[in-house]
């Protein structure tokens, strides 16, 4: 018995990095069912492929988060296949980066709209469905960048919206049992931070007591714990996983 028995999930953007990890993770740890909204087909088709027989518990479903018409029948047709959503984890994110005086509107958009109206909309088809069963986990990916991050006002924005909206849901669902917290990585070795420049990779480190980038194992094994009943006091929270670097 994994401590995510008997239970079914939707994770957002899990085609690859840190989303592909925490589907893997969740596999390991026992989920019963997963459902997969990621915007890229292909990634899809080869996670599929990858995870050989344990992916026919894997529902993978081709959703842009930032389109609501597709996240609502994302959502219905994991609860078609599974029956209920117990946890949900909105980890889909982009980044268009920038100086503030230097960035386009759409590139403010873009980022907002994935990373923070994504969450949006699937808490607002997930939620009425937690509230139902009186039981719902919800794990938001935000990012130490929140803090505030030179270049990245679109996303420093979308992330820290995150957190207050991860606080306010808590506060609003602890009376239903649902548990809604977040974590906020720092440089986790993925697509996303390989598009860094070499030389801020290298201050970057500096920053970092553990002197190394982290790996997306080390954010989706809090995940899983955030996730399952092991976290069943813990709500409203924004876990740091950084290598001890303070923001
Ligand atoms: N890598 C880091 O250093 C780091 C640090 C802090 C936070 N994060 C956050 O962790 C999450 C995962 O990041 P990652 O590093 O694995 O990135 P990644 O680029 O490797 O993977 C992101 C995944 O999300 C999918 N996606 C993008 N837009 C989508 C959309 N509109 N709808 C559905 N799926 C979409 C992509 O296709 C991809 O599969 C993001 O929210 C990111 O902001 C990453």
């Amino acid at each position: 018995m994994g401590k995510l028995s008997g239970k079914y999930a939707i994770v957002t953007g899990g085609g690859k990095g840190i989303g592909e990890t925490i589907v893997n993770r969740f596999l390991v740890d026992g989920i019963e069912g997963v459902a997969v909204l990621e915007y890229d087909g292909k990634l899809l088709e080869q996670l599929i492929s990858d995870l050989g027989e344990v992916g026919d518990k894997v529902l993978p479903i081709q959703c842009d988060v930032s389109n609501e018409a597709q996240v609502k029948t994302a959502v219905a047709q994991a609860v078609e296949r599974f029956g209920s959503v117990d946890i949900l984890v909105n980890n889909a994110g982009i980044t268009r980066d920038s100086m503030f005086h230097k960035m386009a509107d759409d590139a403010w958009d873009a980022v907002v709209n994935v990373n923070l109206k994504g969450p949006y909309h699937l808490c607002k088809y997930v939620i009425p469905i937690m509230r139902n069963q009186a039981y719902g986990r919800i794990v938001n990916i935000s990012s130490v960048s929140a803090f505030g991050n030179a270049g990245q006002a679109n996303y420093a924005a979308s992330k820290a919206g995150l957190i207050g909206f991860t606080k306010t849901l808590a506060k609003e669902g602890g009376p239903k049992n649902i548990i809604v917290n977040c974590v906020a990585p720092g440089y986790i070795e993925t697509d996303m931070y390989n598009n860094v420049p070499q030389e801020i990779i290298t201050e970057h480190m500096k920053l970092i007591p553990l002197r190394r980038l982290g790996q997306p194992n080390e954010v989706a094994s809090a995940v899983s714990f955030l996730a399952s009943d092991d976290a069943s006091f813990i709500s409203g929270q924004c876990l740091i996983i950084s290598g001890g670097a303070t923001t």
